[in-house]
């Protein structure tokens, strides 16, 4: 560690790992739940575990992206961060925001009041004093990181990852809009929900997957800037107006089917130019890093991103197949695909690199990481095809021959259990990885080899 205020990562990837293990254990509640439906139905009702599954999922990310941003900034801009007292007031608001949301969602607290009851809106149900809290968080993270950036050195890598943090923050103000005209609602809704995941998170993705890549193999800067500007162009200049493939049912006019459509499609190539960067870089490079763990979780961030947003991603984009797969468990496959590809491999990519070092060891424990990518990836992969099965034979039978939900529903439960099925092998997965980075390596003393004092 070169910089001492490196260690604020540190507190940052800990509570995200913690959040982390929350949420992948709630979502096998919820695949408990599509099993047997009255599991838990008094205590946890699934549209709750559902909230904390999917917001548990979007804090703990943005937790690891504010401790990537807090590791590679004093690194890349040669300063130590301006304020670290401002950086732990800044997590620890995050954290009794979470823990805010949590107690007023399971206690159903404040029901109805504007200011402390919850709000229903999907990924933005947080009350509206955490909301608040979050912006000041956010305000006071870009106040830190933008003072850091501005006295030291300014690179691209910096540059983009700001661009990428300012405009998610600014994007977020949009969760205090809340139209009662549905249509409007829903259209300014989808600037969060969307232009997060397919606009500023990218920039932050491609930034840290070139930091990455710079240390790990050891390709001269200027060849990963040029990378870095291509992608962020293609992913702001699709992303965008991508937005589009949101549009097509909820009541604004028919040429969105054909934007969405046509920029939607686009968006598939910063996602493949991600993973074309990531192996050129691999091949190109001459550096043998010791840290294995940290190149296999970005490659496969980088592949899984290109399967799960770009292919699965288009698979149900074009209007014409849209009319028939939104909403279905097409919707739900693809989902998962994308945000553990792109976002949940990314943190764990930089977490597994900095870890080691932020702790003042070698890259310990390797071998536990690397298995947990294999377990936790493969059992993604399989519950997207789960989902895939189970959303086709849903898009036929109730959109096609007209069958009603509930009925179908019944006759998807095989997929039911084989997903739940992988998500056994995903919180598994989970549970080795933080074991593999936060426990000591066993000292390995073989018998003969004691120190030749002895
Ligand atoms: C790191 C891994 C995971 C990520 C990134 C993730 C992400 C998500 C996202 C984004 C949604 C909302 C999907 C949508 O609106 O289409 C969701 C819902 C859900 N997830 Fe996960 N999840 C993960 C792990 C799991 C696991 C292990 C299970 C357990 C089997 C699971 C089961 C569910 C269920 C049942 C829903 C609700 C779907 C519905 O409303 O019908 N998830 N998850
Ligand atoms: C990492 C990037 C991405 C993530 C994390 C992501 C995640 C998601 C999630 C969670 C949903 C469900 C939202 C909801 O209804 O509540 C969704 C919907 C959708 N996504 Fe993505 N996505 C990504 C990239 C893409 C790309 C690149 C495309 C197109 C090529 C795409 C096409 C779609 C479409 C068409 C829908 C609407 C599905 C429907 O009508 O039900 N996504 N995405
Ligand atoms: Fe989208």
């Amino acid at each position: 560690m070169k910089y001492q205020t490196q260690k604020i990562a540190l507190a940052y990837f800990a509570v995200a790992m913690a959040l982390f293990a929350v949420q992948v254990s709630m979502g096998l509640v919820l695949g408990y739940i599509y099993i047997q439906p009255n599991f838990l139905s008094e205590l946890l009702p699934f549209n709750v575990g559902r909230m904390l599954h999917t917001n548990s999922l979007v804090v703990w990310l943005l937790l690891g992206f504010f401790g990537a941003a807090y590791y590679l900034v004093p690194e890349e801009s040669e300063r130590e961060i301006h304020s670290p007292m401002l950086a732990y007031l800044q997590l620890a608001i995050f954290v009794i925001g979470t823990a805010g949301v949590v107690v007023t969602y399971l206690f159903n607290l404040f029901d109805g009041n504007w200011l402390l009851g919850n709000e229903g809106r999907e990924f933005i149900e947080q009350p509206r004093w955490v909301k608040v809290g979050i912006v000041v968080a956010a305000l006071i993270f870009l106040y830190n990181i933008s003072m850091t950036v501005l006295a030291g050195k300014k690179t691209a890598i910096t540059n983009i990852l700001l661009l990428g943090l300012w405009g998610l923050a600014l994007l977020f103000l949009f969760a205090f809009y809340n139209p009662s005209n549905l249509a409007l609602d829903k259209q300014y809704w989808w600037f969060i929900v969307h232009l997060w995941v397919e606009g500023t998170w990218e920039l932050v993705m491609a930034s840290i997957l070139a930091f990455l890549m710079l240390k790990l193999t050891g390709v001269d800067r200027e060849v990963v800037e040029k990378w870095l500007y291509v992608i962020v162009a293609t992913a702001l200049f699709s992303g965008i107006l991508g937005t589009g493939h949101h549009y097509y049912w909820i009541g604004t006019p028919g040429y969105w089917q054909w934007i969405g459509s046509i920029f939607s499609s686009l968006e598939v190539v910063p996602f493949f130019g991600m993973m074309a960067f990531a192996f050129v870089m691999v091949w190109k490079g001459r550096r043998d890093h010791p840290n294995k763990a940290a190149l296999l979780w970005s490659l496969g961030c980088a592949v899984l991103a290109f399967f799960g947003a770009g292919v699965w991603g288009f698979l149900h984009t074009l209007h014409g197949v849209n009319y028939y797969t939104h909403g279905t468990q097409i919707t739900a496959a693809h989902g998962h695909l994308a945000f553990y590809g792109a976002y949940v491999c990314l943190n764990l990519a930089i977490i597994s690199y900095a870890m080691p070092i932020l702790r003042g060891r070698d890259p310990y424990n390797q071998v536990l990481n690397m298995a947990s990518f294999w377990l936790m990836s493969g059992g993604v992969v399989f519950m997207t095809f789960t989902l895939t099965f189970a959303g086709t034979v849903q898009t036929h039978l109730q959109r096609v021959m007209g069958e009603g939900y509930m009925d179908v529903q019944d006759q998807l439960w095989i997929f039911y259990a084989m997903r739940f099925g992988s998500g056994i092998a995903v919180v598994l997965g989970a549970i080795l990885f933080i074991y593999a980075v936060t426990m000591p390596r066993r000292e390995v003393i073989e018998p003969g080899l004691q120190s030749p004092a002895e």
